[in-house]
């Protein structure tokens, strides 16, 4: 019965990573040890070990862990980008083959194509799907003003600062309105002030349409304040959830007045006090390498 009930949930979502396993082949190949695991060559390197993940329709995940845990590389699985070497991907309940084309992704560094302008930037998803230029440009420029660029269409990538440039990564991923979106921190760049009003705008658009979004961060305070639901992952290599923590703060909610409230200081130390331990061993890790 509960499998039942989990295979119906799991069939349900948006997204449901199961069992999850990837390892990077290592392009020297050092000589085999005792205890390596069977099937991994010898300076493999298994970054994330039977991992589940899933999330639900209209559901806003983020998942937190340690730099260099595994965290870019399960939202490449997600994407279809990385095919993992073990374990299944369905997307809306259907095994993923390939890229996956209900996403929209937003890359850890941007993606903006030097060659063309802002605009030219914004609208290159729907001229790629044969929309008539004149109606891409203007729904272009309704997304420049809403990530605050207006006036500034013309411009080419190297002529906007770098917190524009992250900002007009938003306006080209969402003018194509995929049912979900992936995010790999995208405005860890950002100053603080703006980080917040591009928190505050992605919350509305999220409850204007109830996106589905896996959302990774490595900023506990950003994925409390925006999320259903934190995930926290395990320090590397062999990479795994190791606590999940439903947010039931009310919405609609403002990112920095919501960090203000008892519930939230509350929730911080519950997952800070699992995620530390990760932290600190991660760190460790990053210093022995
Ligand atoms: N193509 C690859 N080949 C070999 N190793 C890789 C490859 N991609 C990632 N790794 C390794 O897998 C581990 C996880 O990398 P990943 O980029 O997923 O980490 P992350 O959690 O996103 O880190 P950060 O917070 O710094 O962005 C790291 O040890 C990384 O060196
Ligand atoms: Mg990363």
């Amino acid at each position: 019965m509960t499998s039942m009930m989990s295979s119906l949930k799991s069939a349900a979502a948006a997204i449901n990573l199961s069992k999850i396993t990837c390892t990077f082949a290592s392009l020297a190949k050092p000589v085999a040890r005792p205890g390596d695991r069977p099937g991994v060559g010898a300076g493999d390197y298994t970054a994330v070990c039977e991992a589940s993940l899933t999330v639900a329709r209209g559901e806003f995940v983020s998942v937190v862990g340690p730099t260099g845990c595994g965290k870019s590389t399960l939202l490449n699985i997600a994407a279809g980008l990385i095919a993992p070497t073990a374990g299944e991907v369905t997307v809306f309940g259907t095994p993923l083959k390939g890229i996956n084309r209900h996403a929209g992704y937003l890359f850890q560094s941007d993606a903006l194509l030097p060659w063309m302008s802002a605009v030219d930037n914004v609208i290159v998803g729907l001229i790629f799907r044969g929309i008539r230029r004149a109606d891409a440009l203007e729904r272009g420029h309704q997304w420049l003003a809403r990530v605050g660029l207006s006036g500034h269409g013309h411009k080419y990538p190297h002529q906007l600062s770098g917190g524009m440039k992250k900002r007009l990564s938003p306006a080209q991923v969402l003018i194509n309105d995929p049912d979900i979106l992936l995010m790999d921190e995208p405005f860890s760049a950002l100053d603080i002030q703006t980080r917040q009003l591009m928190e505050n705008e992605l919350l509305d658009l999220w409850s204007a349409d109830r996106k589905s979004v896996l959302f990774i961060t490595h900023d506990l305070e950003e994925a409390i304040s925006l999320s259903d639901r934190v995930v926290v992952l395990s320090a590397g290599p062999e990479t795994r959830p190791i606590g999940e923590f439903a947010i039931t703060l009310p919405r609609p909610r403002d990112v920095a007045e919501v960090r203000m409230t008892p519930g939230f200081l509350e929730l911080h130390k519950q997952i800070w006090d699992i995620l530390k331990a990760e932290v600190q061993k991660g760190y460790r890790q990053g210093l022995a390498a």
